[in-house]
């Protein structure tokens, strides 16, 4: 399927789906409305599991409801939320990501953050670098090796090019002996969103 060349989000999901196998562990950092959620779920099947964070109720309920109507087992957790155990289906977590570290059950083989703001919800709840950069120090440190790691950075909205050059400063910060990491961005749109992939090294 021919995909529009400038969206990036398909360009994540597509650069993990080359390394994500059906029974495999993957997170999506940021829930949203579930749609990456859901392409995650679609990469690992019944027999995989998916960890997906946010801190807004709002989010996870959409993104639970997306995930029951393709058929997923969900466990939502909200409050007092346990460390994970390694089974098949969708845990949502209604936590920040940057707790990514402890709870997690398993070394994950994809991970997906789509940051900004959740579409049609309040645009003050936006993803913070201080927050985002402690979750992608996890994300790295506890992803497989052969695994990819894809953040999608919306420079546009207010506060939003801070958190890009965060996010890109972090990425500088990987060692090329131990991370391959990618840049994609649209050469002629400064306010597009851009994408980063990294990959651990076997
Ligand atoms: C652009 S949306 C995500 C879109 C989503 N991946 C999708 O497919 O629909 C960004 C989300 O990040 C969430 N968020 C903001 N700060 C967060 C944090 N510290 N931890 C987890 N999620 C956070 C927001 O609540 C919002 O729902």
């Amino acid at each position: 399927m021919k995909h529009t060349l400038t969206r990036v989000v398909t360009w994540g999901q597509e650069l993990l789906a080359e390394v994500v196998q059906p029974g495999d562990l993957t997170v999506d950092l940021t829930a949203g409305n579930g749609q990456d959620t859901l392409a995650l779920y679609q990469l690992v099947g019944k027999t995989g599991q998916v960890v997906a964070f946010d801190i807004q109720t709002q989010a996870l309920l959409a993104t639970r409801d997306r995930l029951l109507a393709a058929g997923a087992q969900i466990r939502f957790q909200q409050h007092d939320i346990q460390p994970l155990q390694c089974q098949p289906g969708i845990d949502l977590l209604e936590l920040s990501h940057a707790e990514i570290g402890t709870l997690l059950p398993a070394a994950p083989q994809g991970i997906i953050a789509n940051l900004g703001y959740l579409p049609g919800g309040q645009r003050e709840l936006i993803t913070r670098p201080e927050s985002t950069v402690m979750a992608l120090e996890q994300s790295c440190s506890r992803l497989a090796a052969g695994g990819r790691l894809a953040v999608v950075v919306y420079p546009g909205h207010p506060g939003g090019a801070e958190e890009g050059g965060a996010v890109g400063h972090f990425f500088t910060t990987l060692h090329d002996t131990s991370f391959q990491v990618l840049q994609m961005k649209v050469s002629n749109r400064p306010q597009a969103p851009f994408l980063f992939v990294a990959e651990k090294q076997a």
